[in-house]
């Protein structure tokens, strides 16, 4: 197979939602699909176990395996596909962020019951940014859930989007009967044999066709006559360049524990969604097509054994095919590196690989030199866009409690920001250490690595901080930037790419510093 055909047979794409609406269920049946996994249940099993919210060993055992989910591959109808996996729990909200930078695509699914959710929100908020195509599956049909004209009109007014229904429920919970695929024109019913109900697709492409009543019912056809009709004429046909620029979003009902209208869904997305696309750098735009290989990091894995020090990092590929053994250069360090035993990742599994073609990724060993967001090359000096640091939530001084072991202390936190665990930012004004996370689960996790990877011991101490806003000096004006350095030089840090990050203690002071100084901007990431 050519290098092209190579490209354009890719599908990287990861699936988004609310924790609990079904992600894990629903990349389980596609992996059962592409005949990567055997049995319901695989990837079930690596879930952050409910309930285990606090408990950060739980986390720890996790990080062990998630390696092995962090890319899910297969093949399906002569497409390869890789899921790349984002972790549903809020705290870790930013690594899915980052792995949003990845993606040619997203499947969105929401909960029928529970509609748009407030983690969903934020997750469309970052792929709307990026113009991320989206496509919706509206999940637990086979449940007592909202009207389906609500829903789509909450998808509307809450996630922004333009919905195109590719597909339609007939009833829902007790009474649903099936769905009628819009897309294909054809109808497919839902009956309970013994335990897993089954999809029967019908031939039935005509919503006149007199057998309709048959299958459903009267009312029921009656109603899903008028239904269809409406969606005919209310929402839009489905646009394929509209769909590619975020403008429209295919809408697609199911059941994923089911296994229900998820075979339609991949069906349509394997058709429709985009395979690697070209992707910004600061110099100039790279397309995948490009025979010169480049790549960037997106997430770093620090290794479970605390003997090695060794790091897994993950590597998107944009252009050209990447070589095992091949010297690639880092351009933020200059300097080259060879990879030996670089991994591909398939359901489950991790084995090493002599190529790898854009849309894919590899994992290659890093041993301290990483960080996300750094970009490879065949020399070209390219450094990829959008990878950006939001405002966390939570911060604190970090502070060393074993003076000998100062070395240690430094080295591990600055290891664990080069892997995104948490932002680091030094104050200004006596350099003082604070750590901003997400979540603030990360705060055990940190203690806990840098006692047992790097054996050196932290405290904390709160520090009362409501945002951290990374400082625009939009008009250059060295006056008032001067001015507001001076006055607000309690408060401003530096981030670790040496930006100046002013950490605001309220949201009133906040405000009134953007008041003061109209011609700085204040922004809530990094890139801007
Ligand atoms: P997540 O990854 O988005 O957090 O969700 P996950 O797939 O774990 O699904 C959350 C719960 O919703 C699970 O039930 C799962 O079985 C259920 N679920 C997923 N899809 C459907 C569906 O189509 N219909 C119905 N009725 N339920 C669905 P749980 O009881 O919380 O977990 P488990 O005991 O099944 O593991």
């Amino acid at each position: 197979m050519g290098f092209k055909e190579e490209i354009y047979k890719r599908r990287t794409f990861g699936i988004i939602s609310h924790p609990d609406a079904g992600k894990t269920t629903l990349t389980e049946k596609l992996l059962l699909f592409g005949g990567a996994i055997q049995e319901a249940g695989a990837v079930k099993s690596h879930k952050i176990k409910k309930g285990a919210a606090s408990d950060f060993m739980e986390i720890e055992r996790q990080r062990g395996i998630s390696v092995s989910t962090s890319v899910l591959a297969f093949n399906y109808k002569e497409k390869k596909i890789n899921i790349l996996d984002t972790p549903g729990h809020k705290d870790f909200a930013e690594d899915t962020f980052r792995t949003l930078t990845a993606v040619d695509s997203v499947i969105v699914v929401i909960d029928v019951a529970k509609g748009v959710e407030e983690q969903t929100e934020k997750l469309v908020e970052v792929c709307r940014m990026r113009e991320i195509p989206i496509i919706v599956f509206i999940n637990k049909l086979d449940r007592e859930g909202k009207d389906a004209f609500d829903l789509l009109d909450e998808l509307e007014k809450k996630l922004k989007f333009k919905v195109c229904p590719l597909s339609f429920p007939i009833g829902m919970g007790y009474d649903f009967q099936g769905i009628y695929n819009i897309w294909e024109n054809n109808l497919m019913l839902f009956k309970e044999e013994n335990k897993q109900k089954i999809s029967k697709t019908t031939n039935i492409s005509d919503l006149d066709d007199s057998r309709l009543t048959e299958f459903i019912g009267e009312i029921a056809s009656e109603k899903l006559k008028e239904e269809v009709n409406i969606v005919r004429e209310v929402y839009p046909n489905y646009n394929q360049s509209e769909y590619l620029n975020c403008k429209q979003q295919p809408v697609f009902f199911g059941s994923a524990l089911n296994n229900f209208g998820v075979k339609e869904l991949l069906d349509c997305f394997i058709s429709i969604a985009p395979s690697p696309l070209p992707k910004e750098s600061n110099e100039r735009l790279i397309k995948p097509e490009e025979t010169s290989f480049s790549g960037f990091i997106f997430k770093i894995h620090a290794n479970m054994d605390p003997k090695h020090r060794d790091r897994l990092a993950f590597i998107k590929i944009v252009s050209g095919i990447f070589k095992r053994n091949k010297p690639y250069n880092h351009v933020r360090i200059n300097k080259n590196f060879k990879f030996s035993s670089p991994n591909a990742f398939f359901a489950e599994k991790k084995a090493i690989i002599d190529q790898s073609y854009p849309g894919d990724i590899v994992g290659v060993h890093d041993s301290g030199n990483f960080k996300i967001g750094d970009s490879f090359s065949e020399g070209e000096k390219i450094n990829f866009k959008g990878i950006p640091n939001f405002s966390p939530e939570h911060f604190r001084f970090i502070n060393n409690k074993d003076p000998m072991k100062s070395k240690q202390l430094a080295k591990g936190i600055d290891q664990l920001m080069d892997e995104g665990v948490a932002q680091l930012f030094i104050l200004e004004m006596n350099g003082r250490k604070v750590i901003g996370t997400v979540g603030a689960l990360q705060f055990e996790v940190i203690q806990y690595r840098l006692e047992h990877e790097y054996g050196a011991k932290c405290s904390y101490e709160n520090i009362n901080i409501f945002k951290a806003c990374w400082i625009e000096n939009q008009q250059k004006s060295n006056i008032e930037y001067n001015e507001f350095k001076k006055l607000k030089n309690k408060f401003l840090a530096k981030d670790k790419d040496q930006n100046i990050v002013y950490l605001a203690d309220s949201s009133f002071s906040l405000e009134m510093t953007k008041q003061k100084f109209p011609s700085l901007e204040f922004h809530y990431k990094s890139e801007f």
